[in-house]
């Protein structure tokens, strides 16, 4: 079923164009991603539609925004239904909506982790995040991995390891960034959680099904930052994303973040995982992916699929932890407002109702063998990887160099996928992985005629 209700008269492509240069600022202008842009009209579940009304499966899911499915009914009816009756109470009012939600959120998570400060964004949740670790140990200094994204506020800049994000003015100080454990392109290659593993064999003597011993030399790099770089060897806090986003679907060695956690308790850190992207059962074994990591951060912080879309975000953590903050007060407008919360918990339930964590399961192992498939074909495919329904196709040059595949080539690829009717994403240091999240309620004849689209354009580049 299509939706076909269209609110508002659409502005012509020329008129958009027209005020997109005028009014916009350049920055958004830039982020534009095919040469020829897609005017989006409307769109529904797995689906976007353009202004002609050709159809496009969203592989990319907004940008990894869209949990559930656009325009889900329930979600939608949720929010309209939310709209209706209350659109704006912050916390000096008491309201159902809120309480509902944290109530909702808090029983997905583990052990402690039960209290819940909602925000907008995943920059603020990472903002506060910061500021907790700092306030609750004393220390000041944080560590992030390379090729990490986190934000874009000016601590979550300062955050991010990754040079495309970094503004030339002076961002936050106080942030250290650890060689990234990459299994694929990194100093040592290494065995993941991925149902493929890569085309270059981990070299590592004694893996086990939970650790792969690569990662105990990811580890000594960060051994190494406590040694040289942190006053007396402490910390404040460790972020993480249990798998790299924008980075480009990197996956580390099996029981590095573990190993990694452990060294930052010992150190009086507190673990951060960044589940932004890989949260709320995309990876398809567990609701959060740090779960798969075999570890319980002490704060986890969550947004884009959390409310499919809509402007919300949150961060979770301990009771002990959260208590730091009440030396002074601490605010937030929008944060946690009803609209918000109305829609998230539809969100959550839809997860449940639908069972879409196992179909994330079953559906993203079977695309990442297929696509793995398509790997074995064709030589600039070097890589496939992820978990569930969050994969990573990395093209280079040559399979035994790694050496990236040229922006213009990637540039091309990307613009036959869309003509193709799929729209994907590119992550990487380099730009040169596609990254595939789509909506958590696609289908497999979807998945089937993707394979066959993204396999023809592939082999007409190799
Ligand atoms: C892992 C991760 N953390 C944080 C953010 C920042 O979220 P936002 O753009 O909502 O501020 C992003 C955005 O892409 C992200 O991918």
């Amino acid at each position: 079923m299509r939706s076909t209700r269209v609110l508002r008269q659409a502005l012509s492509v020329e008129e958009l164009n027209k005020i997109r240069v005028a009014n916009l600022h350049p920055s958004i202008r830039k982020g534009t991603h095919f040469k020829e842009p897609l005017v989006v009209k409307n769109a529904y579940m797995q689906y976007i539609y353009d202004t002609s009304g050709k159809r496009y499966l969203d592989l990319l899911g907004g940008i990894v925004t869209v949990s559930v499915g656009h325009c889900h009914p329930k979600v939608n009816d949720a929010l309209f239904q939310q709209a209706k009756n209350l659109w704006h109470s912050a916390n000096i009012h008491l309201n159902s909506p809120v309480h509902e939600y944290a109530a909702k959120l808090a029983a997905t998570l583990p052990g402690d982790l039960k209290v819940v400060y909602p925000v907008n964004s995943g920059s603020e949740a990472n903002d506060l995040a910061v500021l907790m670790a700092r306030v609750v140990t004393g220390n000041f200094d944080i560590i992030s991995l390379r090729n990490g994204y986190h934000g874009m506020s000016p601590i979550t800049m300062g955050l991010t390891g990754h040079s495309t994000w970094k503004q030339t003015a002076p961002h936050y100080f106080g942030f250290h960034h650890t060689m990234l454990p990459d299994c694929y392109n990194g100093l040592w290659a290494g065995c993941r959680d991925s149902p493929v593993q890569p085309d270059r064999k981990c070299e590592g003597s004694n893996c086990t099904s939970t650790h792969c011993t690569s990662a105990d030399k990811y580890v000594q790099q960060l051994q190494e930052i406590f040694m040289y770089t942190l006053p007396q060897k402490k910390v404040a806090g460790f972020f993480i994303e249990s798998i790299q986003g924008v980075g480009g679907v990197v996956q580390y060695p099996k029981g590095y973040v573990k190993k990694a956690f452990e060294l930052v308790r010992q150190n009086g850190g507190v673990c951060v995982s960044d589940e932004v992207q890989t949260g709320f059962g995309r990876t398809g074994d567990s609701f959060w992916h740090f779960q798969d990591h075999g570890v319980i951060p002490d704060i986890v912080t969550m947004a884009k699929g959390i409310a499919n879309g809509f402007p919300m975000a949150a961060v979770v953590t301990t009771p002990k932890i959260a208590e730091c903050l009440t030396g002074a007060a601490h605010f937030n407008t929008f944060g946690g407002n009803p609209m918000g919360c109305a829609v998230a918990s539809a969100v959550l339930d839809v997860i449940q109702e639908e069972k879409l964590q196992e179909h994330c399961k079953t559906l993203g192992t079977y695309m990442i063998h297929e696509l793995n498939k398509i790997r074995e074909e064709v030589p600039i495919v070097g890589d496939v990887r992820g978990k569930g329904l969050m994969i990573g196709i990395e093209m280079v040059k040559s399979k035994e160099t790694r050496e990236a595949l040229p922006a213009d080539k990637m540039a091309e690829i990307f613009e036959d996928l869309k003509n193709g009717g799929l729209i994907v994403g590119r992550g990487g240091f380099f730009g040169n992985t596609f990254r595939l999240s789509p909506p958590m309620c696609i289908q497999k004849q979807d998945v089937d005629s993707a394979l066959e689209t993204i396999r023809q354009v592939f082999k007409k580049y190799a």
